[in-house]
């Protein structure tokens, strides 16, 4: 069976920062793989690549056959690729529900008339991206007023409306990063739990986790960077044990075998902080291609 993604020889410099150095991986059909590495391996840098926010340097991606390599982010979205970011991205003041529904509009086609005149061709419509947006909330299993401003949501809740919305795109492949950070134990189960039942709809992950416990637990494969480079691409038991893995991660705050590599949960948000400065939050704000710039945008509190 031919990859989902495919990722060849994959380079990206900053300068003269090797962020990406000849990563090469594939996923298939509704695989759950993970991407480990230390702070500052390259792995959001990769996510970024691979979803158009980023010019590879050189290499090629692959979805599905086609080759992305150069295409924007919204042609990456329109071939089956739906991510969500290491700061949480939300259109902080529309409500949850908008959030989730604007996913829908790279498949809800929308003719400008119809949305002027109110024709009931753009009612349906209307209907039908409300309908999938509590779906997918109903899916994550939001708890929280869905009318209320995105903001007002607890951090844990926001993380879901982000996968909601991620969902609603209808990907084939979905990439999370960091999606564990800031949560607590029980939420940290939940998602276990919620990256499963995605899977089971048919739709491959690639995840980014600094939560060991999670990643072990959940991950079919696990590819391992190291400033930019790959130095493992196993089972989960295989790597843990990789000589090169436990090297990499020696001196480093993360711990490869650790059980449940607990972060400090953030605390219930919405104060609608403005972001901190992200490194890949510069260019995401530019792409233009209907993903928000950090209306809510913070560190999880994972990589402090
Ligand atoms: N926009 C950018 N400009 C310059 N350097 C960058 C940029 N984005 C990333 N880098 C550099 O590329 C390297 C990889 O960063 P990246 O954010 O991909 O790491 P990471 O594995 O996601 O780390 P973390 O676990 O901390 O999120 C780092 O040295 C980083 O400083
Ligand atoms: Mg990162």
């Amino acid at each position: 069976m031919s990859a989902l993604l495919d990722v060849a020889d994959l380079h990206l410099a900053f300068g003269g920062v090797k962020a990406v150095d000849g990563l090469s991986f594939q996923v298939h059909e509704a695989e759950i793989v993970s991407v480990i590495g230390p702070n500052g391996a390259g792995k959001t840098s990769a996510f970024n690549c691979i979803t158009g926010f980023y010019r590879a340097t050189s290499g090629a991606i692959t979805i599905a056959g086609t080759d992305v390599t150069r295409l924007r982010p919204s042609a990456v979205a329109a071939r089956g690729v739906s991510r969500t970011f290491q700061n949480v991205r939300l259109f902080g003041d529309l409500p949850v529900l908008d959030n989730v529904r604007a996913g829908t509009h790279l498949w809800l086609r929308q003719n400008v008339f119809d949305a002027l005149l109110h024709t009931p061709r753009y009612r349906r419509t209307e209907q039908v991206a409300t309908d999938e947006a509590h779906r997918w909330l109903d899916f994550v299993g939001l708890r929280a007023d869905r009318t209320g401003p995105a903001r007002a949501l607890p951090y844990g809740e926001q993380r879901r409306v982000e996968i909601a919305r991620a969902l609603a795109r209808h990907p084939k492949l979905l990439l999370l990063d960091e999606p564990a950070a800031g949560l607590n134990h029980n939420e940290k189960l939940e998602l276990l739990e919620l990256i499963r039942r995605i899977r089971d709809l048919g739709i491959a992950i690639v995840l980014i986790e600094h939560d060991m416990g999670l990643v072990m637990e959940v991950s079919q494969r696990v590819v391992v960077l190291n400033f930019g480079r790959e130095i493992a691409d196993g089972s989960p038991e295989a790597v843990r044990r990789d000589p090169a893995v436990i090297e990499a991660y020696l001196g480093s705050d993360d711990e490869p075998a650790a059980e449940t590599g607990d972060h400090e949960p953030a605390t219930a948000t919405g104060d609608g902080e403005r972001p901190t400065e992200t490194r890949d939050g510069e260019r995401v704000a530019e792409t233009g291609d209907g993903e928000p710039s950090g209306e809510i945008d913070r560190e999880a509190g994972a990589d402090a």
